[in-house]
């Protein structure tokens, strides 16, 4: 392993890559290995133990792969499964619902802070929770979007389908007057052209999955796990357990270069 090894990060798809694509540019010498689950996506409607089994199974893979630091790039996952995860694995492991809390706390001049998230996130309030830990007279809305991943992970994030899905699902959050919106779930930046065209100009998006690589950052030099090389370029390697051609193409899309990634198995399907 070593300060040469690779940072891993999982999620139940595509979504993660936007964590990965904000690591690439925070961190391009470190070497990166993504995971997601996509054949057993989404993870937002599953009970909470299944969640953890499968977060468990992307982990077990990814250590496999002599990673140094585990970034659990899926806000449902975190929610039940990062304290679990943390305690078995001998690595850093970080989670993306505290440092999107933070970056929430530090926006909102209002108080009024939206989360929009999987039926998961939602449930779980761990969102409401990290930020009233925070700053007790802040008012928080979350709103459960549970169609917004599958357009995510068929790559219809631009049609007027989506757009017409994202207004009807985000009109009772117009509604509450926020002026800070957390995307709680790493799929939605994939959408942030049609969110913010609906919530309007003034709100601002935070996007956790992006928030986290400075705490990633932090965490290398911390644990002085850094790759020491500032001229080395990290490589990245990509596997999913769902369709490769379609994690290539919606990849290539949102990263801007070509990808092959490998197709695993992962348990017994679900
Ligand atoms: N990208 C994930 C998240 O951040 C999960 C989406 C899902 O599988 O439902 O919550």
């Amino acid at each position: 392993m070593g300060n040469k090894g690779a940072i891993g990060l999982i999620d139940s798809g595509v979504g993660g890559l936007t964590v990965l694509k904000e690591a690439l540019r925070q961190l391009p010498n470190e070497a990166l290995v993504y995971l997601g689950d996509t054949a057993r996506c989404p993870y937002g409607p599953r009970p909470a133990e299944q969640v953890v089994q499968f977060t468990m199974e992307m982990a077990d893979f990814l250590m496999k792969q002599q990673i140094k630091l585990l970034v659990i790039a899926c806000n449902t996952a975190t929610a039940v499964a990062l304290d679990i995860i943390r305690e078995k694995l001998p690595i850093p492991v970080v989670g993306v619902i505290l440092p999107g809390s933070r970056a929430a706390v530090k926006t909102t001049k209002t108080r009024r802070i939206g989360v929009i998230g999987t039926q998961g996130t939602i449930k779980s309030h761990s969102y409401r929770q990290a930020i009233l830990s925070k700053t007790a007279d802040t008012e928080i809305f979350g709103l459960a979007c549970p169609k917004f991943v599958p357009l995510v992970e068929s790559n219809e994030t631009r049609s007027p389908i989506a757009k017409k899905v994202v207004a009807e699902t985000l009109q009772p959050m117009r509604r509450n007057k926020v002026d800070t919106l957390i995307l709680g779930c790493t799929h939605y930046p994939l959408l942030r052209p049609l969110i913010q065209s609906y919530m309007g100009d003034k709100v601002t998006l935070i996007d956790s999955g992006a928030e986290t690589v400075g705490e990633v950052s932090v965490l290398l030099d911390y644990f002085n796990i850094a790759n020491p090389d500032p001229t080395a370029k990290g490589k990245c390697r990509f596997y999913t357990t769902g369709s490769t051609k379609l994690f290539d193409d919606i990849a290539k899309e949102w990263l801007g270069f070509s990808l092959h990634s490998e197709h695993i198995e992962l348990g017994i399907g679900g």
